[in-house]
């Protein structure tokens, strides 16, 4: 049985992206060039523009063609069974490649190495290097130890590494749109989830840092950053000497201690013509603060991403999300009353260990409540060394599994068309981000509220702010006139 998941061109959890690094940071001396594969979630894009740096400061040289590269990697993804399939499938094409290609290094970095550590060198016979995401400061290192004929693992965590200093190259950016980490790992017990053990202790990564790179970014032309975090609103840092090793998470409000909604408008400031978004919240903390500095400043985008993950309190319980069915909806009506035309989406697991016909029917009736603009579905795959894997026993049989996300999506595709239609005739603000695949006279971009509008090229280009009407949807992609350009 294969996972179904909606929306793949806007898929969060499974995006592969090819890579080519900067060429004026070459050194002559190093003429060994690198490829890096991308799968699994945002953070794993972010990431790779600093594996990216770190290789370049180093002398290596980026291409984005893996035929002519010395070194591949590989960084992954363990959220789902899945997703490990296919890396393992790459792997095994790679095989290939390596046969015809002597001295071919290949690394696998990111969540996979993580969890499976050395395992990867005796399952993957092809595997030289195996890096987890705290270690790419090191990975130079670990290419000379490979040089010299041994394989090379590095799997520590740390309770520290934000990578702060290091200057992303955001290699496949369209050079309107970018991401930066604001903070790193999990510290969330989510009892179907494998990110807390790949990732480990969530770190915040110190605010001017951030506002510095979000300058940076305008100073080359972005004209939209994504703030990431796998629980953003648990952001938190200090300068306040006296504060610093305390647990930040009950020093909320002291003072010195910055906060999301004060990072969120910190970079806010750095321009009006910078759309904001950040992902992803959590509805145990998504706080009023944010509400308020969201409807406060025009650049934030109205748009937020609050994974509900199931519909029923029992089976919330059961995975530790730590709050309830009730909660959940009043987080929504938060949203509603300082936001009324805020988009909001959502991830959701299907047959999650112990969920009866009742608990999935409570999934349906929440997606009701809400109509969700958008939402990633998935269904529950077990992964070892979890909570879940130790509590529960996943009992849902597969067709079962199968046949709830299949309902599920069929819901959420009618909701979707439901909330595209509500945009016909509306003037909306698009940010325009790149050439159709279908037509080269046609460009794509996203309104404020992350809905994808087609409109035709005529005299606009990639990274206009244009006011757009509205005229025709499907349940995927908005299509719209445009009327003229503006200043955000
Ligand atoms: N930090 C984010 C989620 C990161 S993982 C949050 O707390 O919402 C992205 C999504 O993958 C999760 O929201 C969940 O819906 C899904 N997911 C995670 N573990 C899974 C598993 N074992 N089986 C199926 N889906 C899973
Ligand atoms: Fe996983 Fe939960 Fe952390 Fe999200 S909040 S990364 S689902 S443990
Ligand atoms: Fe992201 Fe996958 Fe790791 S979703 S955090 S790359 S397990």
């Amino acid at each position: 049985m294969s996972e179904q998941i909606y929306h793949s061109d806007l898929l969060e959890n499974d995006v592969i992206i090819s890579s080519k690094g900067r060429e004026t940071d070459i050194p002559a001396s190093n003429t060994k060039k690198y490829y890096i594969e991308s799968y699994g979630c945002q953070m794993n894009v972010s990431d790779s523009e600093i594996v990216a740096a770190v290789l370049n400061q180093s002398g290596f040289q980026g291409t984005d063609n893996e035929k002519e590269a010395d070194l591949i990697f590989l960084n992954t993804c363990s959220i789902r069974d899945k997703a490990e399939q296919t890396v393992r499938n790459r792997l095994t094409q790679l095989n290939h490649l390596k046969k015809i290609k002597k001295g071919l290094v290949v690394g696998v970095l990111g969540c996979m190495a993580e969890r499976l550590k050395s395992k990867l060198i005796d399952e993957e016979k092809l595997v030289d290097l195996v890096a987890g995401p705290d270690t790419y400061r090191d990975l130079p290192r670990m290419i000379s130890d490979v040089d010299g004929g041994q394989k090379a693992v590095n799997v520590l965590l740390s309770r520290e590494e934000t990578y702060a200093d290091i200057a992303p190259v955001r290699y496949s950016s369209n050079g309107v749109t970018g991401y930066i980490s604001i903070m790193r790992g999990c510290d969330n017990m989510c009892a179907f989830c494998v990110v807390p053990f790949t990732r480990g202790r969530e770190r915040s990564r110190p605010a001017d840092t951030i506002v510095h790179e979000a300058k940076e970014m305008v100073a080359q032309g972005y004209k939209e950053v994504t703030l990431l975090g796998q629980n953003v609103d648990s952001y938190r840092w200090t300068e306040n000497e006296k504060l610093k090793g305390k647990n930040l998470v009950d020093a909320k409000y002291e003072e010195g201690v910055i906060n999301f909604s004060q990072l969120l408008e910190m970079v806010a400031k750095v321009s009006p013509s910078l759309r904001v978004r950040f992902s992803t919240s959590h509805p145990k903390d998504m706080s009023d603060d944010v509400l308020e500095v969201m409807g406060r400043y025009a650049n934030i985008c109205n748009y937020i991403h609050l994974p509900v993950q199931s519909g029923s309190s029992s089976v919330l319980d059961r995975m530790n999300r730590t709050y309830s069915r009730e909660w959940y909806l009043n987080r929504i009506a938060a949203i509603r009353k300082h936001m009324p035309n805020c988009a909001i989406s959502s991830d959701i697991i299907a047959g999650f260990c112990g969920e009866t016909e009742a608990e999935h029917q409570e999934t349906l009736s929440l997606m009701d409540e809400v109509v969700y603009d958008l939402n990633y579905m998935f269904f529950y795959s077990e992964r070892p060394g979890t909570l879940a894997a130790k509590k529960f026993k996943d009992d849902i049989p597969e067709d079962v599994k199968k046949r709830r996300l299949e309902e599920i999506i069929a819901k959420q595709n009618q909701h979707a068309l439901q909330r595209h239609k509500e945009q016909i005739g509306t003037k909306q603000i698009v940010l325009l981000e790149y050439t159709a695949r279908r037509s080269d006279q046609q460009l794509v971009g996203r309104t404020d509220g992350n809905k994808k509008v087609v409109i035709t090229k005529d005299r606009w280009n990639i990274g206009d702010y244009v006011e757009v009407e509205i005229a025709d949807c499907t349940q995927v992609t908005l299509f719209g006139n445009v009327i003229r350009k503006i200043d955000l």
